[in-house]
């Protein structure tokens, strides 16, 4: 990886996660943003992040963000409901002066698809347990009938590359065994792993559901904060992509480039 300056326009947007699950933001990205050069770091060899202490997952998450910024990276994207959690404030304390932008369940679109709707967000352990979760539910009590549902287990199915089996499917019914689901409206993917068993869940709860997930807005917002920044590419010409992993592996290499050409 070439070093850059800070000011360089075509320095790479780093964007992180524990593992692939960020690639549902990145392809995001690169949808709103397809001329800008992408540094996408998943953290295999320490996911799940989800059912670790916060504390671990700060010190990783700044660890990254310290490595990333080093090396020149114009801006960050915190492609992880759970690091987004632990560490964006965090961070934004040490950094006041670089674009760091976090991802959080999209409840608001969900809670606004319908009157008084029924809404499952599903996240890890940890993004439902922590206060910024917390703050985000509180603020649509009394316009929506939320249920949290901590889903440990279920990354690990991406993270190996299932997106589609039996097994999975099993999994997903017996996460959602508890719940009537003719009465479920919407079903918030408060982690970005989440997006990429979309037809499993369909398979599991029905047509109608409808599914959200936060890598659009993240992605808008990613922009936005470039433009007020000075800091969007000059670039005319379609950017590049590096795939970086803390477990590096041709197997890895390829299941990154797999997902990233799923259409959603
Ligand atoms: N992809 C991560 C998120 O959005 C979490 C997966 C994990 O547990 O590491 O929360």
């Amino acid at each position: 990886m070439k070093f850059f300056q800070l000011s360089d326009l075509r320095a790479p947007i780093a964007v992180f996660d524990s593992g692939v699950g960020g690639i549902s933001v990145l392809r995001a990205l690169i949808e709103e943003m397809p001329n800008e050069n992408y540094w996408y770091y998943g953290d295999s060899a320490n996911a799940p992040y989800g059912t670790k202490s916060l504390e671990k997952v700060r010190e990783l998450t700044v660890a990254h963000v310290d490595r990333f910024l080093m090396k020149g990276a114009k801006a960050i994207v915190v492609a992880c409901n759970t690091a987004t959690s632990a560490a964006v404030r965090h961070l934004r304390q040490k950094y006041p002066s670089v674009p760091i932008i976090g991802i959080e369940p999209a409840l608001k679109p969900a809670v606004l698809s319908k009157n008084n709707p029924n809404v499952i967000v599903m996240a890890t352990p940890m993004t439902i347990r922590e206060e910024k979760f917390h703050n985000l539910m509180g603020r649509y009590l009394g316009m929506a009938h939320i249920i949290p549902l901590p889903c440990p287990g279920l990354m690990e199915y991406i993270e190996h590359g299932d997106i589609h089996s039996l097994e999975l499917e099993q999994f997903l019914g017996r996460l959602f065994e508890p719940f009537e689901k003719k009465k479920l409206d919407a079903v918030v993917l408060g982690c970005t792993h989440y997006p990429f068993v979309s037809r499993e869940l369909k398979k599991v709860l029905g047509e109608e559901v409808m599914l959200f997930e936060g890598g659009p807005g993240t992605a808008r917002e990613t922009k936005r904060r470039l433009l007020e920044a000075g800091l969007l590419t000059d670039s005319r010409k379609k950017g590049s992509i590096y795939f970086d992993n803390s477990q590096p592996s041709a197997e890895k290499q390829r299941l990154c480039e797999r997902l990233l050409n799923i259409i959603p």
